[in-house]
């Protein structure tokens, strides 16, 4: 296989930039797009191939900019349309792609259409855009099925008939501000399919399409009495009624005949907490490009899962030609320098307050950089969640009170929700608020050793995590190791004891999650995970290294 130009996306490593916690340029606190474009260079001295931008779009922000008011402007917040232009030509002379984010599966409730809706009476066309529903029980007091909001709640929320009185039900699959769209409806694809085209004629190299496996649902809204938590499996061989019904497919296609005619490629890329098996069917050859691999993203710091994942994640992708992509971290998930710090599992999503258990940080910090390397030594693409090139941990002692995750609301504040993975990042030492901007005032509070991880104090230091993560792209790019193919290099048993080894194209990848050293094999060595990894041929516990066969 060639990867040639055309094909970047097979090999390409993308940064996630969250706009509200990257940079800003205004100064009042939140990031911008202004912002973005003049830290662009150091996306691109870290070396990584495009970036995927999180939703700048006009938006109350009740779930962070997922609840899009206007899908074809900026919110005055992030800039303007001309903003997104300067920060598109920026990007691009510094060869860097540019992914937007499409929310296809709901829009915010102060959107035009749904605004319409509300106005318009039960039956008319307004409504046909979004599922409204009578309610059930005496009076239609009661939810039309039993849904849970992946935000906690009934996934159902009342309305009130322009007389004033208690009127139908609309279904919301994330908060009350987020009314699903009704993809049976052809309007509603012509909507997205000129929401594409505005993007890719203004230049984008691509989509990251939010909970893409949900546009579709199962028909007359079948009751599922399981709530959803990670990556979705069906339940006794059936899918949830709200995730990757068949029609998704056909609407990804659509999309793909229209990415097709321009000049590119541009990518679609799918959020879909799926398996392996199920995600790999979004990426045939006819749909999208690639998939999130968030059965990767929801491992623990084992050898022997990381094993098994590694090979049904390659295994469906090769037998629909996608790449396989791999990523440790995004706005969603704590932190996995943070994440590692913890012996046994994690809630990914459910955030960490000041009273919880704390994770161990030199520990979670040391691990977080072996995984790294494993993830950046395996053949495909991979994502990247701004920060963490810096070690960034989660910020796991915000006062509640500043809490804006919908999630701690809703769960009557029993769920602290995201918030510690979306503090605004640290650039300088000091500074008002470590470089992000003019003003101290961030809108979540910085940490005050936050400084300590700033992009200026890693560089030039050949041990800071700033430094490997530079290190470790441009040896991935050089190499080509990304385009190769795995090899392990010993017994599947070995991964039990914590050992990973593996060959792709000129590099082998060592890997030791367990508790005792382990041999590493002849060859030189190119990179370590931490400068105490290798003492006399041995690799120490949770460290990782790329030898050069
Ligand atoms: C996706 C986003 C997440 C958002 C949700 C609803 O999972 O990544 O941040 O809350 O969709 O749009």
């Amino acid at each position: 296989m060639t990867h040639d130009d055309h094909e970047w996306w097979r090999t390409a490593v993308i940064y996630q930039v969250y706009p509200r916690s990257f940079a800003d340029a205004d100064g009042d606190g939140t990031g911008d797009l202004r912002g973005i474009t003049a830290r662009l260079e150091h996306v691109a001295d870290l070396g990584a191939d495009a970036i995927w931008l999180s939703p700048f779009y006009p938006s109350p922000q009740a779930d962070g900019g997922y609840d899009v008011a206007d899908y074809r402007d900026v919110d005055p917040r992030y800039g303007d349309l001309q903003d997104a232009d300067d920060l598109l030509e920026r990007a691009h002379t510094l060869g860097l792609r540019v992914v937007v984010d499409l929310v296809p599966n709901h829009c915010s409730d102060q959107h035009t259409l749904f605004r319409r809706a509300l106005a318009a009476p039960p039956g008319s066309p307004e409504r046909a855009l979004f599922h409204f529903r009578d309610g059930g029980g005496p009076g239609g007091d009661e939810p039309p099925n039993d849904w849970e909001s992946m935000f906690q709640g009934p996934a159902w929320t009342r309305v009130t008939e322009a007389d004033g009185t208690p009127g139908q039900w609309y279904l919301h699959l994330f908060a009350p501000e987020q009314p699903d769209w009704n993809w049976d409806d052809r309007r509603v694809h012509d909507e997205f399919e000129t929401t594409l085209r505005f993007w890719l004629d203004r230049g984008v190299d691509g989509f990251r399409v939010d909970v893409c496996d949900a546009i579709v649902k199962a028909p007359g809204l079948p009751d599922w009495p399981h709530a959803t938590h990670g990556v979705v499996e069906p339940v006794d061989g059936v899918m949830p009624p709200m995730w990757d019904q068949e029609g998704i497919h056909d609407v990804f296609r659509a999309w793909r005949r229209i990415l097709d005619e321009y000049e590119g490629p541009r990518i679609l890329c799918a959020e879909a907490w799926l398996p392996p098996e199920r995600a790999a069917r979004i990426v045939r050859p006819d749909e999208m490009h690639q998939a999130f691999n968030f059965a990767y993203l929801s491992l623990p710091w084992d050898a022997a899962a990381i094993r098994d994942t590694v090979d049904t994640s390659l295994a469906a992708n090769t037998a629909v030609g996608a790449p396989t992509t791999w990523v440790l971290s995004n706005h969603d998930v704590m932190r996995h320098a943070s994440r590692f710090g913890y012996d046994g599992p994690v809630e990914l999503e459910s955030g960490v307050g000041v009273d919880d258990p704390q994770p161990d940080r030199a520990l979670g910090l040391r691990r977080a950089r072996a995984a790294t390397l494993v993830m950046l030594g395996l053949p495909g693409s991979a994502y990247l969640y701004q920060g963490e090139e810096l070690g960034l941990p989660e910020v796991t002692t915000l006062p509640d009170d500043v809490r804006q995750d919908p999630v701690w609301e809703r769960s009557g504040h029993r769920t602290r929700g995201r918030d510690g993975c979306r503090v605004p990042l640290p650039w300088t030492a000091d500074g008002p608020s470590f470089g992000f901007g003019a003003s101290a005032d961030t809108w979540l509070p910085q940490p005050e050793d936050f400084g300590t991880f700033a992009v200026a104090e890693q560089t030039g230091d050949p041990a800071s995590t700033l430094e490997l993560y530079r290190a470790a792209l441009a040896f991935r790019a050089s190499s080509g190791l990304a385009a190769g193919e795995l090899r392990w290099l010993e017994e599947r048993g070995t991964a039990d004891a914590g050992l990973l080894a593996w060959t792709t194209g000129p590099v082998t990848v060592v890997a030791n999650t367990g508790t005792a050293p382990v041999a590493l094999p002849a060859g030189t060595i190119v990179l370590r995970s931490v400068p105490d990894a290798v003492t006399e041929g041995m690799l120490a516990p949770d460290a990782a290294v790329w030898i050069r066969a």
